[in-house]
């Protein structure tokens, strides 16, 4: 039999398999093809009529008709949707997708296109379907039930629940067997979830779990990571909606979705008992994610309220005498004149003095990074150019530019539907370049929820009044009536546009087209701060940026592929500090994996010991940058002389930090635009249960494990007790000391002046350059020490990449990024003979097209060589006869002197 044949009798097969349970529903359909009798009963319900069609095994679509019960009382403003259309889509053995839309699926959808999700699989026959279901048969209500066929975890399960398809509201439960779920949007609570109803309507607010843990902040991403309790596999369910929407959990019973609009369109992504899989499928699915330039990932300083540039020098000065590491100093809107977008306040900013600062080619120099509000501020220039470019959303009220309110006053806000959008927000970037001679390196897309101090919008009348209170707004109502609000009390117009506002929606919108349809606000919110983030991205390209960082509040399931993303504004609360990690947990999962949160935190005053902290974890965030608000005392590493810890565990933690640099930023590079980086411990041990209930540790990939410190300690002694965890079968080796840490429970007394504790996973190694600190991330060298922690088989792995200049964007977009692949595999081998320990180290590449740039490696740290019960670990200079790596394969041997 040749390969053709048997790839053919293996698709029939699967084929075969997967047929077999869509002709069950088609058979169970042909002995009863009547419609439901149209009975009149207590209950109202979809009911199975027609089998639409089967385009083929993979494909099933069938109509369901509503039968009104005794008591049914149609709404004319929200009618039921009487014929809907329900498909099942095999996209591949591990993906699927549910779809239930009107018959003829004409309501809003996203285009299954680029920016939006879409599906690029295509099917594989030679292999087995995961997935198994039944749907009622005709005369019974409407069910469906989907499970995973290899182990029988149902992964939905409608039965006996309500399917509500109305105009303006959704709803259907999926009752769920014993298991964990985490993900379901941006907010501040735990990252394994508990019961709550968890909203999603894009706003702007420094909520945090306080007893609610769904209480919504700024972004959209209706998925769900969920670990099944018995067989411990993982899935992601993503509900393909951008509507509002609120989501009901009652852990280990159901999940009901009540949503405002649209459609149901369910996208499931199976795995076994590694996220990463699924994970990596969805962000796949969502166009994965863009990879930043090197000096990003260095640390950043900022703060509302650097008034002058005398200001920031003084700031720059600080760092550079006390040799504090910084990539990046910000500004904030203080440098706007009037915070007019597009504009320096040229009396409080000096440019020569600015110019001096983020000069690049002065060894102190840095990054400027600034912030862009969406709010155009009427009487801009600005304002005048978005007009004539006609690119304004529209009152619902008076057809004219919507008028909002934010920090310049009264504002305009772009829509980014509108064909003439990129061009205007291109021209607003470009200015501050043309205009002052300073290029905004990092570009800080903020209030793009849309915020708006008022809530929905300010009407002529009061229009030239600068500051508005709320009093002053049309009216207290909505524009718009709901059946439904997923935000409870709190109204959707609550600090955001009209709902009535109008959108663009001609056949050339940039983001969608919905023929004769009014397009406004209700559909558009949740795309708000994704269409900017894509002009944005799309200005910088223009702008002739190779490798672009662009900060969003506002993110929509797809935005990593344009933007990277910080939690938003918090409080220098303790229970702040610990909700960073599941925050920046969560942002893996929804593909925008280079996040931060604000170090020491935004709004009130920071003590010294919670910024020493937030130093200290944040040193290890993907993003790390110190902010701070306008009213609140400073919290720079310096800022607080009496307490010299903060200064110095900030210096240590940093130096960590960018010890780590190169290897942090590989660790993207390697992943290739999907996966995530920061994870929860219970990824890397997913047979652990105890190691869910550590939610303060984290892992870098698989190699390293941080146990920061999230509480107060002790003011008298300067220590904090930290209490930790080493998984079920983990073995760590201390990354500061080399010391072993087998699996369980660990106390130590960490003093405020220090680092997070830190440790090596065995059978890892780290690739890390601890010859001299530097001070700016473009002066570390191609010179590296490599941390090798053996396991039992006094074996280690590794990656790194084989550039040496990764300041240069187009050599890593040329050598890593578009088919290219700069990593290379590093594997040590230890080895007893005769009395003496060897190791061997060699290079391999993953894949061919890797042009080699030369890396040395001229210091290795060997942690677990085992002698006689005892693990002893050796540091080893070979700087005289460094090994370097300058071509596929080599390999080099250390003999190791144990005495
Ligand atoms: C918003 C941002 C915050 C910023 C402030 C002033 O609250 O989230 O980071 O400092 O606006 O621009």
């Amino acid at each position: 039999m040749n390969k053709t044949s048997i790839i053919l009798i293996a698709s029939i097969l699967s084929a075969a398999l997967c047929g077999a349970i869509i002709y069950e529903a088609y058979k169970a359909w042909k002995i009863n093809n009547l419609p439901p009798t149209p009975v009149k009963s207590n209950t109202d319900g979809y009911y199975i009529v027609n089998m639409l069609s089967q385009s083929s095994l993979f494909n099933l679509n069938i109509q369901l008709e509503w039968v009104a019960g005794q008591n049914f009382v149609n709404d004319p403003s929200n009618p039921v949707i009487e014929r809907l259309s329900f498909k099942i889509n095999f996209d591949n053995y591990n993906e699927l997708s549910i779809k239930i839309t009107d018959i003829d699926d004409t309501r809003f959808t996203l285009p299954y296109k680029e920016p939006f999700p879409y599906t690029k699989v295509t099917y594989e026959p030679s292999k087995e379907s995961l997935f198994d279901y039944i749907i009622s048969v005709p005369g019974e209500a409407f069910y469906f039930k989907l499970w995973r066929k290899d182990t029988g975890e149902v992964l939905f399960d409608t039965t006996n629940t309500p399917l509500i398809f109305q105009d303006k509201y959704l709803q259907i439960t999926n009752k769920l067997n014993k298991s964990a779920l985490f993900g379901l949007g941006e907010r501040r609570t735990t990252f394994k979830l508990k019961s709550g109803q968890y909203s999603i309507w894009a706003a702007d607010a420094a909520r945090i779990d306080y007893g609610h843990p769904g209480e919504q902040i700024y972004g959209t991403h209706p998925m769900y990571l969920k670990r099944d309790d018995a067989t411990k596999n993982f899935h992601v369910l993503f509900l393909r909606n951008a509507y509002g929407m609120e989501i009901d959990y009652q852990e280990n019973e159901s999940i009901t979705y009540k949503v405002i609009g649209g459609n149901f369109d369910f996208k499931f992504f199976l795995g076994n008992n590694n996220p990463e899989e699924p994970i990596k499928l969805y962000h796949n699915y969502i166009n994965g994610w863009i990879l930043h330039p090197f000096w990003v990932q260095g640390f950043h300083q900022c703060r509302w309220g650097y008034k002058t540039s005398e200001e920031l020098m003084q700031v720059w000065d600080k760092f550079n005498e006390l040799s504090i590491p910084i990539d990046s100093l910000w500004s904030d809107i203080d440098y706007m004149y009037e915070f007019y977008d597009f504009t320096i306040d040229l009396s409080r900013f000096n440019i020569s003095q600015m110019k001096q600062i983020y000069d690049l080619k002065d060894p102190k120099g840095v990054h400027w990074s600034s912030i862009i509000d969406v709010g155009i501020a009427i009487g801009s220039d600005a304002a005048v150019r978005g007009q004539e470019l006609n690119t304004f959303i529209k009152s619902g009220y008076t057809g004219q530019d919507l008028i909002g309110n934010v920090w310049p006053g009264n504002t305009y806000y772009p829509d980014f539907n509108h064909p003439n959008s990129t061009q205007f927000w291109f021209e607003g970037l470009n200015n501050i370049t043309k205009n002052y001679g300073l290029v905004q390196e990092g570009i800080w897309i903020d209030m793009n929820e849309f915020s708006n101090f008022v809530n929905g919008e300010v009407l002529p009348s009061v229009k030239d009044s600068k500051f508005l209170s709320n009093q002053t707004l049309k009216s207290e109502k909505s524009s718009l009536q709901l059946p439904f609000n997923p935000q409870g009390d709190t109204d959707l117009e609550f600090k955001t546009l009209s709902l009535n506002a109008k959108h663009y929606n001609e056949k050339d919108g940039l983001m969608l087209h919905i023929p004769n349809y009014n397009l406004t606000q209700y559909d558009m919110h949740n795309l708000n701060g994704f269409g900017e983030s894509i002009a944005t991205y799309e200005a910088a390209k223009l702008m002739g940026r190779n490798l672009t960082f662009i900060l969003s509040r506002s993110t929509l399931f797809g935005s990593g592929k344009y933007v990277q993303h910080w939690n938003g504004d918090g409080f220098s609360q303790w229970d702040y500090l610990f909700y960073t990690i599941p925050g920046i947990i969560n942002f893996q999962m929804y593909g925008i994996p280079f996040v931060g949160d604000d170090i020491c935190g935004l709004n009130g005053n920071a003590t010294p010991e919670l910024c020493a902290r937030w130093m200290q974890l944040g040193s290890l965030y993907p993003f790390s940058r110190n902010h701070n608000g306008n009213e609140s005392i400073s919290q720079e590493p310096y800022a607080f002389p009496d307490y010299h810890y903060v200064l110095s565990s900030s210096i240590k933690t940093l130096n960590v930090r960018y010890q780590l640099l190169k290897f942090y930023y590989h660790l993207f590079v390697k992943e290739q635009g999907s996966g995530t980086i920061f994870r929860p411990l219970m990824w890397s041990f997913p047979n652990d249960d105890e190691a869910l209930n550590y939610e303060a540790e984290f892992m870098l990939g698989d190699y390293l494990l941080a146990a920061p410190v999230v509480a107060q300690g002790n003011e008298v002694t300067n220590t904090t007790g930290l209490d930790f965890y080493i998984p079920q079968g983990g073995v760590f080796y201390d990354f500061y000391n080399q010391q072993r840490y087998t699996e369980g429970k660990y106390h130590q007394d960490v003093p405020f002046d220090s680092v997070v504790p830190l440790f090596v996973k065995a059978g890892k190694i780290v690739h890390i350059q601890d010859q001299k600190p530097v001070l700016r991330s473009r002066f570390l060298d191609n010179h590296f020490t490599l941390y090798i922690a053996l396991d039992s088989n006094l074996y280690a792995s590794g990656s790194i990449l084989t550039i040496n200049d990764y300041n240069n964007d187009e050599n890593i977009i040329r050598n890593c990024l578009e088919g290219a692949n700069c990593v290379t595999i590093i594997e040590a081998q230890g080895k007893f003979e005769n009395n003496s320990f060897s190791i061997s180290l060699k290079n391999t590449q993953e894949q061919k097209n890797t042009q080699f740039q030369e890396v040395v490696i001229d210091k290795v740290i060997i942690a677990g060589i085992s002698t006689f019960g005892n693990y002893i670990s050796k540091i080893v200079d070979i700087s005289s006869n460094p090994f370097i790596i300058n071509k596929d394969k080599q390999q080099y041997d250390i003999n190791i002197n144990l005495q």
